[in-house]
């Protein structure tokens, strides 16, 4: 058989399974691959996009992994696998009990697809990417958060309902951390190329800033039974795309720093071009003092997760 574009997805759940759907529509890769504990649920979803696939002449096979020795060879694996967030819980509840979940699964990449790229979506997302990256022992290319194409995302729709216009042509930027304390950047969003600043007053801008932070908990909030997965799918299928289809397309995603914007051995959401190679290059925009200020106190709380991971020797077991 000719070997076409593999993604592996762990965790069949909302996100999974969105995301799955999302490639098998745009025939984005040959076949996507399932993992799940819940294998009837996974089957059962797998036949499902396969036949939704058919209908639409996508030639994109959706099948599913029983064990993660049977996700080989994989060009790219996104791991959702994860304790979802229940209201009233924040992200960073899910710390330890999504790190040890992260360490197994990547234990499982890294020997079963040595050759992929990781993308992380289980929160809290930056730590996991963190985790991902020390537990694969992959360059840092190759392991990837996706979040500041989300953020950004429900940026610009918020921006949309506040004009009541502008629709498609909002391009709003999210630094940061995936956190409350994430960066969005009004003075690098534009609508068609018109300033923020030029169409929104400060209040209605500081507004769009707020809620952007609060995005994942409104929808939390509503949802009552899990977190948002229609956005966060195609978030995570726009990364996918760009990288198996070499597009070097610059997006806003978690990865860890070495030093860009002064930071070292933490993960934060920064722009960076997405090639076959994973991230291609970090991109430093220049930030003014209050924007720096921001996100130097965004990178301090996810600090402050790697450090409870270090406090509870976390990273001794390995
Ligand atoms: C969100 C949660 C999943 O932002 O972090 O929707």
């Amino acid at each position: 058989m000719v070997k076409g574009k593999r993604v592996g997805i762990v965790g069949a759940g909302n996100v999974g399974s969105t995301i799955a759907y999302s490639l098998a529509m745009l025939g984005t890769c040959h076949e996507i691959i399932l993992r799940d504990n819940k294998m009837e649920i996974a089957k059962g979803k797998a036949l499902d996009m396969s036949q939704a696939a058919a209908a639409v002449r996508s030639h994109t096979v959706v099948s599913v992994a029983e064990k993660m020795s049977d996700l080989t060879d994989c060009d790219i694996v996104v791991v959702t696998a994860g304790s979802p967030r229940l209201p009233g819980m924040s992200r960073d509840d899910l710390l330890m009990i999504n790190a040890k979940i992260t360490r197994e699964v990547v234990e499982g990449i890294a020997k079963y697809s040595p050759n992929a790229i990781i993308i992380m979506v289980s929160n809290p997302l930056d730590v996991m990417t963190y985790v991902a990256l020390r537990e694969s022992g992959f360059e840092r290319s190759r392991v990837i958060g996706m979040a500041g194409i989300l953020d950004s995302a429900r940026m610009a729709a918020f921006i949309q309902e506040k004009l009541g216009y502008g629709g498609g042509q909002i391009r709003a930027s999210v630094m940061g951390g995936h956190g409350d304390d994430m960066v969005p950047l009004p003075r690098y969003s534009t609508v068609a190329g018109v300033p923020l600043s030029d169409l929104l007053t400060q209040n209605e801008i500081e507004e769009i800033v707020q809620r952007t932070r609060k995005g994942g908990a409104e929808i939390v909030a509503l949802l009552q039974t899990g977190s948002a997965y229609y956005a966060p799918a195609k978030s995570t299928a726009i990364m996918i795309e760009a990288i198996l289809k070499d597009t070097k397309q610059i997006h806003p995603c978690a990865v860890y720093l070495e030093g860009e914007y002064g930071y070292h051995d933490v993960v934060s959401g920064v722009p960076v071009m997405l090639g076959a190679n994973g991230v291609e290059k970090i991109i430093e925009i220049t930030l003014d003092d209050a924007e720096k200020e921001m996100f130097a106190s965004s990178c301090a709380s996810v600090q402050t997760l790697i450090d409870t991971l270090n406090t509870n020797k976390f990273f001794e077991g390995e």
